[in-house]
């Protein structure tokens, strides 16, 4: 009988390598760390984000929040307004991760790194102000910050003053949880209509960053 000549063997290797690709079409499961390098380069190596890129911290955010995010930025109901600068940069981001399995995946992952309290850069807040204030806002993200997954309120103790600021701000204009499919976005954006101007927010914001759950 004749050898097979090489080319041939090759394309039997290749059929079973196709033969392996799961119904999702995933060749292979990349893990959750592989994967966070499509975002260190704003979100920082360990999640601690960075003010420059104005990407938000990420590490230690629980999945269920981080999951729901990707999922808001790849189907356009966050980061698909065209006054949201950030939100349309993170959503080709979003886009890289192939399938469900990789979403879920990648915000276990970033649900494990450790969280580090970004510095304050925000001056001229007044915490006593802002504690009043947070009264309307401890019925869904908790008294010390730390979210509440049944009402789907993210923790915001350990998230930087300038990324808290300008979301307050997004959802006060409309730019981010107006989508009529962000249903929980929708719950958040009354909330920050309570806040009068950019002061109230800093004052919100201030007494925030003395919460320690
Ligand atoms: C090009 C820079 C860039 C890259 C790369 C990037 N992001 Fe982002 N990401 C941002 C910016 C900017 C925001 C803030 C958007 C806003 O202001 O609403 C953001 C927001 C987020 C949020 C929302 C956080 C919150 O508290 O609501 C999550 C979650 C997130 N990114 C995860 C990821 C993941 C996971 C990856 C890798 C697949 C990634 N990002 C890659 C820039 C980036
Ligand atoms: C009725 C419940 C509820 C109340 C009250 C509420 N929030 Fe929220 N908040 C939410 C939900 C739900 C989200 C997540 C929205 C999403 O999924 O995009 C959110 C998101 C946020 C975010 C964005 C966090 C991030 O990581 O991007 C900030 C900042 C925030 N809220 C601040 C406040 C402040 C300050 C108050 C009080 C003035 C307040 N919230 C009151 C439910 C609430």
């Amino acid at each position: 009988m004749q050898r097979l000549p090489i080319w041939a063997a090759a394309v039997f290797l290749s059929v079973i390598n196709l033969a392996c690709v799961k119904p999702d079409g995933a060749a292979q499961t990349i893990s959750g760390k592989e994967l966070f390098r499509a975002c260190d380069a704003c979100h920082g190596k360990n999640g601690e984000g960075k003010v420059d890129v104005a990407a938000p911290a990420i590490a230690g955010l629980p999945a269920w929040y981080v999951e729901s995010q990707l999922v808001k930025f790849r189907t356009g109901v966050r980061g698909g307004h065209p006054d949201d600068i950030e939100g349309l940069r993170m959503r080709p981001m979003s886009r890289t991760l192939m399938n469900e399995g990789e979403v879920k995946r990648i915000a276990e992952y970033v649900s494990t790194l450790p969280k580090h309290k970004p510095a304050a850069t925000i001056a001229g807040g007044d915490a006593a102000k802002g504690k009043d204030a947070y009264v309307v806002c401890q019925a869904c993200h908790g008294d010390k910050g730390q979210g509440n997954e049944a009402l789907k309120a993210p923790p915001i103790h350990a998230q930087a003053d300038w990324y808290l600021v300008s979301q307050l701000k997004k959802f006060k204009a409309g730019v981010r949880g107006a989508n009529p499919n962000d249903t929980t976005g929708l719950q958040m954006r009354p909330m920050s209509l309570t806040l009068a101007d950019e002061q109230a927010m800093k004052n919100v914001v201030a007494h925030v960053a003395t919460l320690q759950p």
